[in-house]
């Protein structure tokens, strides 16, 4: 859940740049950004390899030859799945949902659900048509819609058959990978937004920052309860312009009207299949030369809407896990497959307390000392000197100690500007770094490295990149209407973590502030960072309208697949334990590897097992324990120096690109 950072509010990614620079991620390069406000909130700035392939030879109906950009929109949202090509191999749908899952009369507000494909290496028409894997990516609100756009390739690259489809038998199968942009988030409308305007937004993210982390002084954590107070108030009240027939989305943004959602994104799709056979049936009667034998009522029986019962197929990470976890609790018999990777434990998630997750922090922290000390200093700056592990953790603490009271200061240099390195910027570096060690080690004792020397500028250099805001694109930044899809996704997570808890409003500060100093108790990496989530709901008024909070236990239609690494920073193995024990016959897999979520560690042998569960059902033998391919500062891993097959080639790039993902992934 919380997203260790974010894009910092306002950043949008804009596609051309984007698809101009693909970045293939060499070893030694780090850019992740900084979770500059907010620190619960904000989802990593990622790093985007986008597939350019044409390769998929369906046209859509409706879909014009002509080049203009697709906008979200531009689409008229529909009751069923439509779908509309976008991102030149994608498709995008608009589905039209209430507002409101309990409200009988057929009025109300509706929402307009984001939905993204990447559409399967073969038509629903053919036998190998394995059918649509949804993906939750985490946060709460992480957008679907910018996963699958980022990783939906290297995602199916994991589930779908080893062979190509020319080259497959009538074994495989092939998959859709769909996700969606959860109520609130993104490009799903209405918006769910506490500021009057980005400016405003940026502001206020850029002083909360100046001011530092709780821990970071004797008065962070007044100050921060200031602002959070302010922040709650603000986010509790539908904004002016909602009328008074219209419902505010506030109070319908919590996990179980997303189940909801899904639910019916579940239904729709299967609706969605049953008519894009018989289109492709009665207009390409003659035109499938490869399939002489295709049998009409066989393929139209497999097909058919299976009203009412059609099964869900999930990955979901990190919150996605709350997400599945839920799904499963709530609809059990819906279950087709379903991978919960990363596992928060779901009943400390609806306590709201945020207690379950540091478990395994400070292990991770430790890691670093050791794989920087192993690896030596030509691998690790900071491993200079002969003592062991210990001795860089002593210096690295007489570090941060030094930064509280002596920030250092640096020099313009090149395009920036003066700049300062605290306290709170190298523990939130370190922070996010958990998260994905094989891509953030390195440049962390770089920069380690060079703060213990008093100099601080690729430090600075990096914040300010992470920091750069270009402001909303063609319009004037304090106009009102000059909003951006996304920027205010940090907000609509607050509230959905706010909503799904028991609500906090009115607690008082010195009851919080032995929850804080439990959290610190927990984990010194990760506790003052941690006690913000909650704390974002000090004020915040807004009840969910329909809530579930468990049992989190099920009879599922299919076993579920948990995954848990050795060392997760924010949501330890002990969760996929204690989540598999209420469904029965589901399987934990232990990765063996320091990180948030599988992906952060590239496994032949996870990727394999979850494909093998999508491709089969087949689950991997209980007690499994998959080892990664690659350490952190190049340290040899499990398989590495192995000729790899073809197969294999292909699912290690598909990791590689992934493991730019976990950053994102936030509890
Ligand atoms: C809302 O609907 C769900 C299922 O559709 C039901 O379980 C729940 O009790 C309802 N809540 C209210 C407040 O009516
Ligand atoms: C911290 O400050 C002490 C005293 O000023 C100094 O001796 C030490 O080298 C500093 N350590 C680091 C890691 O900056
Ligand atoms: C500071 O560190 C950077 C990058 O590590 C290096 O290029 C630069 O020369 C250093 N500056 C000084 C004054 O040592
Ligand atoms: C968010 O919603 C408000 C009002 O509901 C609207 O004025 C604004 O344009 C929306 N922002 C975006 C980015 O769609
Ligand atoms: C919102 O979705 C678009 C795709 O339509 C994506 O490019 C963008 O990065 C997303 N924004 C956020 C904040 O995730
Ligand atoms: C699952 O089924 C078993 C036996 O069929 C039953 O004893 C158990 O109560 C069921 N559990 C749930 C959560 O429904």
């Amino acid at each position: 859940m919380a997203p260790p950072d974010s894009k910092v509010p306002g950043r949008q990614p804009d596609f051309r740049a984007l698809s101009a620079r693909p970045q293939y991620f060499k070893g030694r390069v780090i850019r992740f950004s900084i979770l500059l406000t907010l620190a619960a909130f904000a989802i990593l700035q990622l790093h985007v390899n986008l597939y350019r392939s044409k390769a998929l030879g369906h046209q859509l109906p409706g879909s014009s030859p002509d080049d203009a950009p697709f906008k979200w929109e531009d689409v008229t949202p529909t009751e069923q799945l439509i779908y509309h090509p976008c991102f030149e191999i994608y498709e995008c749908a608009r589905l039209e949902l209430p507002m409101d899952w309990n409200r009988t009369d057929g009025k109300g507000s509706k929402i307009a659900l984001a939905v993204i494909k990447l559409p399967a290496k073969v038509p629903v028409t053919d036998v190998r048509y394995g059918g649509a894997i949804l993906l939750n990516p985490g946060g709460p609100g992480g957008s679907g819609a910018s996963f699958v756009f980022r990783y939906g390739k290297a995602i199916q690259t994991i589930v779908d058959s080893a062979e190509s489809p020319s080259a497959d038998p009538a074994t495989g199968k092939y998959f859709d990978v769909v996700s969606f942009d959860p109520r609130g988030v993104n490009n799903t409308t209405p918006n769910f937004s506490c500021f009057p305007d980005p400016m405003a937004r940026k502001a206020w993210s850029l002083q909360s920052e100046a001011e530092g982390a709780l821990g970071s002084s004797e008065t962070a954590f007044d100050t921060r309860w200031a602002r959070f107070e302010a922040f709650g108030m603000s986010c509790s009240q539908p904004s002016a312009e909602s009328s008074e027939n219209e419902e505010w989305i506030g109070p319908f943004m919590n996990t179980a009207p997303v189940v909801a959602d899904m639910v019916e994104l579940v239904e729709r799709h299967g609706e969605w299949r049953e008519q894009e056979t018989e289109r492709l049936l009665s207009t390409a009667i003659d035109a499938s030369p490869h399939e002489p034998n295709l049998d009409i009522e066989a393929i139209k029986l497999q097909n058919r809407w299976n009203k009412g019962q059609e099964k869900l197929l999930y990955w979901g990470f990190s919150y996605g896990t709350v997400l599945g976890a839920t799904f499963s609790a709530m609809q059990p018999h819906r279950i087709g497959r379903a991978v919960i990777d990363g596992v928060c434990n779901a009943n400390d998630y609806y306590a709201g307390m945020w207690l379950a997750n540091l478990q395994d922090a400070d292990a991770a922290l430790d890691s670093f000392f050791e794989y920087c000390h192993t690896a030596g200093p030509t691998s690790c700056p900071f491993a200079r000197g002969h003592g062991g592990p210990e001795d860089l953790k002593f210096r690295f603490e007489q570090l941060l100690t030094n930064l509280t009271s002596s920030p250092i200061a640096v020099a313009a240099s090149g395009g920036r500007g003066p700049e300062i390195i605290t306290y709170s910027d190298v523990t939130l570096l370190v922070k996010n770094s958990l998260y994905s060690p094989l891509k953030s080690f390195e440049f962390v004792a770089q920069v380690l490295a060079d703060l213990e020397h008093g100099n601080g500028s690729s430090f600075a250099d990096f914040k300010i990149k992470a920091k750069k805001w270009n402001g909303p694109p063609s319009c004037d930044p304090s106009s009102k209407h000059c909003k951006v899809p996304g920027e205010s996704d940090s907000e609509a997570a607050m509230n959905i973590v706010c909503t799904d808890g028991p609500g906090i409003d009115g607690i008082p500060k010195e009851v919080f502030r032995s929850y804080w100093h439990t959290l610190r108790g927990q984990s010194k990496a990760i506790g003052d960072f941690w006690a913000e989530i909650r704390m974002s709901c000090i004020r915040l008024q807004t009840r969910p309208e329909w809530r579930y909070d468990g049992p989190f236990t099920g009879n599922t239609s299919h076993p579920l697949l948990f995954i848990g690494n050795t060392y997760d920073p924010v949501t330890p193995l002990q969760n996929a334990y204690a989540m598999a024990r209420g469904f029965p016959d589901s399987i934990v897999l232990k990765q063996n590897s320091v990180g948030h979520c599988s992906l952060s560690g590239p496994s032949l042998c996870t990727a394999k097992a979850v494909r093998q569960y999508f491709q089969s059902g087949e689950l991997p033998d209980p007690g499994i324990v998959c080892e990664v391919e690659e350490l952190p500062f190049h340290i040899p891993g499990y398989e590495k120096q192995q000729v790899m097959s073809p197969d294999d080639t292909a699912l290690m790039s598909a990791l590689h690109l992934l493991g730019e993902t976990s950053n994102l992934l936030g509890v």
